[in-house]
């Protein structure tokens, strides 16, 4: 499997929150390939089961991103709208949205409403319609657009929106086609709504009820100039989960996951994450409680359409999952 084709096919789907239909069709394409059951439950998580005895282990990615839903339209044209996951707001003004039917707009902002940094309620999608009529025979209240954002490769590094966490997806897609043998029974699912609050992991998990679950996504990084404290580098190996948020990582997992690098020469880098959390959060408070670390792919500049990521972290990653999922636990 191309790790670049897929994660340049996959960043460039457009598929927000509640909106994963077309993620999910390329993501189950590639995985019937490579397991004894492909499946949809009615979240719409997307699940690749490669049977075998041994302890039963939940890999999940998310395969949804963050966007933006249109709420009204004006009497000029112009879109009002909600953020679908964790946008940041000021940040937005003059970015591109793409809609699911593909026309595109600008995000505007209404200067003379603020002062300093907008506010939601000051920023409105102009898709260049003449009027609310025009505007609403291509858009209807309900509609979602995410960023539009080019994929691009500067040496060992790439550049694209949807990294979050379509780097996640490629790592647990590519695991799933390498593994041959395995002696334990391997559910690999590529969840829905992560964006807006881990939800899909959430009926996921409880439906499998794994003994061990590990969560793949995007971290932040403290590489950058006057960036916030924080151990992770971009190009420094793949990042083993200790804290988010969300979750406080199972210490058998997180010492295993360390073992299995240091077993297999995969370089790895521990992961404190002072802000958001993951499909693990939700995971690992499913039922009566399950064992579940974290493998991050550090990348800067997230929620953006210009995210940035190494292809021999999110490599590393692939080796860090095919690792865990081959081993007797
Ligand atoms: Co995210
Ligand atoms: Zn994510």
């Amino acid at each position: 499997m191309d790790t670049l084709k897929i994660l340049k096919d996959m960043t460039q789907i457009n598929s927000a929150s509640g909106n994963e239909t077309a993620i999910r069709e390329y993501i189950k394409t590639e995985a019937e390939k490579y397991c004894d059951e492909v499946y949809v439950d009615a979240m719409g998580n997307l699940t690749a089961h490669k049977k075998g005895g041994g302890k039963k282990i939940m890999f999940a990615a998310h395969m949804d991103e963050i966007g933006i839903i249109v709420t009204d339209t004006d009497d000029k044209g112009f879109i009002r709208f909600s953020a679908v996951g964790g946008l940041n707001i000021p940040n937005l003004v003059n970015l591109r949205v793409r809609f699911s039917n593909g026309i595109e707009g600008v995000i505007g902002a209404e200067e003379d409403k603020f002062k300093g940094k907008p506010a939601l309620s000051n920023l409105y999608i102009d898709i260049g319609a003449a009027d609310k009529k025009a505007a609403q025979k291509q858009i209807s209240v309900g509609d979602t657009a995410v960023f539009v954002g080019g994929f691009v490769k500067r040496g060992d590094n790439i550049i694209s929106k949807a990294l979050d966490n379509r780097a996640g997806c490629a790592v647990i897609l590519k695991a799933l086609s390498e593994i041959k043998e395995s002696p334990n029974d391997l559910y690999f699912v590529f969840t829905v709504q992560e964006e807006v609050g881990f939800r899909g992991a959430r009926t996921a998990a409880f439906d499998i009820e794994p003994e061990i679950a590990v969560a793949v996504d995007v971290t932040d990084t403290g590489d950058t100039p006057s960036a916030p404290t924080m151990a992770v580098e971009m190009g420094k190996g793949a990042a083993v989960k200790v804290m988010d948020r969300s979750i406080m990582c199972d210490s058998l997992v997180r010492s295993v996951m360390i073992e299995t690098a240091k077993r297999e020469g995969i370089p790895y880098q521990l992961e404190i994450m002072t802000d958001g959390g993951t499909d693990a959060g939700a995971i690992h408070l499913t039922r009566a409680g399950v064992k579940t670390g974290g493998i991050s792919i550090p990348t800067r500049y997230i929620h953006s359409p210009s995210e940035m990521a190494n292809i021999n972290d999110i490599e590393n990653c692939v080796a860090l999952v095919r690792g865990l999922a081959s081993q007797q636990w």
